[in-house]
């Protein structure tokens, strides 16, 4: 792959979620985002964050093609955006939706199970993003790639927080959890070595 053609991608992996994130503000502090913003803001952040990670899971597949080895390195970047959008979604809804009022937010999370799966989701996202610092890698050695293979998990968690946060239809989420069985069935050969039976 042309060195020029991977720091380009490099710099697209960085500039294009933070120009997103400066869309959503300006359009948020301009009044542009409709009759429900704070819906709106949500929204936005969650769709972004599960396409993001979808995203992330794309690369290996395309890494594996002759001469496209280097895209591995832009897994990382990818995953700390995904982190970052989904943290952003997160407060959003504790500090916009629900004014940080804690016996609310306690309520949501007993009452709605979507509103759990998303929070498992977050727990292992922060858990991820926080072992890929460089330092934390060296020190984990092997259990570093079994522990980052709780993408797939929280791949799955968020799928199934999409599709059931939804109060009508399943088109979308549906296409969502497809893509990642696809992306899953691309990787049968390295899954199945992986499970303990
Ligand atoms: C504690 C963690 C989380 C909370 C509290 C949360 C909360 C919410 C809420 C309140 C909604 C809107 C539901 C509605 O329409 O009424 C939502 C939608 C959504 N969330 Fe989350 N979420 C969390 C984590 C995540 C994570 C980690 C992801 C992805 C990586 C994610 C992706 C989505 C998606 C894709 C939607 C649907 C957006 C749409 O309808 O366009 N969420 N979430």
């Amino acid at each position: 792959m042309p060195k020029r053609l991977f720091f380009l991608l490099h710099i697209l992996v960085h500039v294009i979620p933070a120009f997103f994130i400066f869309l959503l503000y300006q359009a948020a502090i301009n009044g542009k985002l409709g009759g429900e913003p704070v819906e709106a803001i949500i929204h936005f952040l969650g769709i972004g964050a599960l396409r993001l990670l979808l995203l992330t899971l794309v690369i290996s597949p395309l890494a594996r093609l002759r001469g496209f080895g280097p895209l591995n390195r832009l897994r990382r970047p990818l995953g700390l955006w995904c982190f970052t959008w989904a943290a952003l979604h997160f407060i959003a809804w504790l500090w916009l939706d629900l004014a940080l009022d804690w016996a609310l937010i306690g309520g949501e999370l007993v009452k709605r199970t979507y509103i759990v799966v998303g929070f498992l989701c977050l727990i292992i996202l922060f858990a991820l993003a926080l072992t890929s610092l460089p330092a934390l890698m060296r020190r984990l050695g092997k259990k570093w790639k079994r522990l980052h293979a709780w993408i797939y998990p929280a791949s799955l968690l968020a799928c199934l927080h999409f599709w059931w946060s939804l109060k009508s239809g399943w088109i979308e989420p549906a296409i969502y959890l497809a893509l990642f069985c696809f992306l899953l069935a691309l990787r049968k050969k390295k899954l199945a070595n992986a499970l303990p039976w």
